[in-house]
């Protein structure tokens, strides 16, 4: 596949030296390892490498939706790769599927679950602040899910009966116990509900308001992922390790 024209690359030299680039006609990218001119990139093929005038390569990556999260512009803490796998898996997100987000922050799960239920499915998804939101809108265009989302700046405690046929709801407030009874309203049976708890107390506070509302298959978990250094002769695990992002609690909504 081609480079064009506002062509969306990520520039790689390493793991730690990678830069997410809209390529522009006439426009040139200086970093510290030298400048590329895109008229030079134009034309030439994902995967393929250029040099810069200090002789460092560069590798041009179609970007995928894993580089688009990760390079986000941030407002809020955003939920992290490792955790938004699972959250795929353990609600049954697919194509088609309509989903509840309460909590859009920069829009990295929004963009996440969007790139998973597109085309057929569709994205609601709430939150209070107007800032937050527009940081949202602008990462969720520039990944090219935007089509995929509506964008409501609504606090649904105070209601969210517009809504129904929800496949999924997913919540990242900080106190998510506060709008269970809110979801359940909009979520279809056996629909899969997760919520963002960063801390255990927020975990005790959920499961407790799930159980109050008749949710069933309740589950609290924590995803730990650790890098490997893989060298001859001496592959070992890395140092350095994020100890902790955020519980997630599962569960799925029965009419009891
Ligand atoms: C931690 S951020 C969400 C991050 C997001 N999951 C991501 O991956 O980018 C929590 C968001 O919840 C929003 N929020 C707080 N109270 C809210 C409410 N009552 N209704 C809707 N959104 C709310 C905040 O404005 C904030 O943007």
């Amino acid at each position: 596949m081609k480079i064009e024209d506002n062509s969306q690359v990520l520039l790689f030299h390493t793991q730690r030296k990678k830069w997410l680039v809209n390529v522009e006609k006439d426009k040139k990218f200086h970093t510290h390892l030298g400048i590329i001119d895109f008229n030079s990139i134009i034309g030439m093929e994902f995967g393929q490498s250029v040099r810069t005038a200090t002789d460092n390569e560069i590798f041009l990556i179609k970007p995928t939706i894993h580089d688009f999260i990760m390079k986000s512009t941030r407002g809020t803490q955003i939920v992290y790769p490792k955790d938004l796998g699972f959250i795929a898996i353990r609600t049954g997100l697919k194509n088609g599927s309509n989903v509840l987000e309460i909590g859009t922050g920069s829009g990295a799960l929004t963009t996440f679950m969007a790139s998973i239920v597109k085309p057929e499915g569709h994205v609601y998804t709430f939150d209070v602040n107007p800032k937050f939101m527009e940081i949202a809108k602008k990462n969720l265009t520039r990944s090219g899910m935007i089509d995929y989302v509506t964008m409501n700046h609504h606090d649904p405690h105070e209601g969210i009966q517009n809504l129904k046929d929800i496949d999924v709801a997913v919540v990242d407030l900080g106190d998510p116990w506060s709008i269970i009874e809110q979801v359940k309203q909009v979520l279809n049976g056996s629909g899969g509900f997760v919520s963002i708890c960063p801390t255990m107390n927020q975990c005790e506070k959920t499961v407790a308001s799930l159980k109050k509302y008749g949710f069933i298959d309740i589950e609290c978990v924590e995803l730990l992922i650790r890098n490997i250094e893989a060298r001859e002769g001496m592959t070992r695990p890395s140092m350095r390790m994020i100890g902790h992002t955020t519980y997630l609690v599962f569960a799925r909504k029965s009419f009891s």
